[in-house]
């Protein structure tokens, strides 16, 4: 089996303005020390980007953005940041955060605009697939993850597609405590999000592409998820808004990845 680096990312949604946000990223450099090769990224809000960015800098530790506009150079787009003003120093972003897909009415076809505008600029993308409780209980979420990943994928190369990362957040686990079931989470990681891969790309795309699982990760948790053969890291909210949690699940991911 193909041995993945395991990355864990911190989305910190609307919250850590830049001063809260430098004082966290400080807080977070002195608490985690590296024991393994992971990758590691902190998405701050746009506002709070250069500073933590200047923060993490030379840490090891990447920056995300948690957003990015499709058309990818500039223009007259009020409000809005491209992929090329955040590429250079910008490492990573997140597409399709259900929280974007259902605030901002997010579609398919405009997430897969945004990954190829974050791919285009050589950014790496962290593509958030998943399904709602309705979905779930309707025995939907085959469909709707396998929807998801086939419209985000759509136009995007192999070589692109190497650049890229799947986030499987059922939308019912963020936030709620209520994280999903580990085997059931790395059934939709291994055959809806994998799979569709493999008939997207073949084998050795599908194989190297990282899958992350996210909805209510905590460092009591993680290892659960990590230990599965298809799960290859962690989107987290609420958790990543302490340097103390953060660095928990940073290094139970870390030991795990060494004990393997
Ligand atoms: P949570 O959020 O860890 O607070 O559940 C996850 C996410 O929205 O990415």
């Amino acid at each position: 089996m193909t041995k993945r680096k395991p990355i864990v990312a911190g989305n910190w949604k609307m919250f850590m303005g830049p001063e809260a946000g430098v004082e966290l990223s400080n807080r977070l450099v002195h608490t985690y020390k590296s024991i393994a090769p992971l990758d590691v990224v902190i998405c701050p809000p746009f506002v709070s980007m250069t500073e933590v960015g200047r923060v993490i800098e030379g840490t090891g530790i990447c920056l995300g953005s948690q957003n990015i506009f499709w058309e990818s150079n500039e223009g007259a787009y009020t409000g809005e940041v491209s992929a090329q003003m955040l590429s250079g120093w910008c490492d990573y972003v997140i597409v399709g955060h259900s929280e974007r897909r259902h605030n901002f009415n997010e579609t398919d076809a405009i997430v897969n605009k945004k990954v190829q505008a974050g791919l285009h600029y050589g950014i790496n993308v962290i593509i958030c697939v998943g399904e709602s409780f309705a979905e779930n209980s309707a025995g939907n979420t085959k469909d709707v993850v396998e929807r998801q990943v086939r419209a985000a994928y759509r136009g995007v190369g192999h070589q692109e597609a190497l650049q890229t990362v799947v986030a499987y957040e059922p939308i019912w686990a963020i936030g709620t405590g209520q994280a999903s079931t580990p085997t059931v989470a790395n059934k939709v990681c291994a055959e809806y999000v994998r799979g569709t891969l493999d008939n997207m790309y073949g084998h050795e795309v599908s194989s190297s592409v990282r899958i992350q699982y996210g909805g209510s990760i905590n460092s009591k948790n993680i290892l659960d998820f990590i230990e599965q053969s298809d799960i290859d890291g962690a989107l987290i909210g609420g958790a990543s808004l302490s340097a103390e949690d953060f660095s928990d699940i940073l290094n139970s991911v870390g030991r795990h990845y060494l004990s393997d």
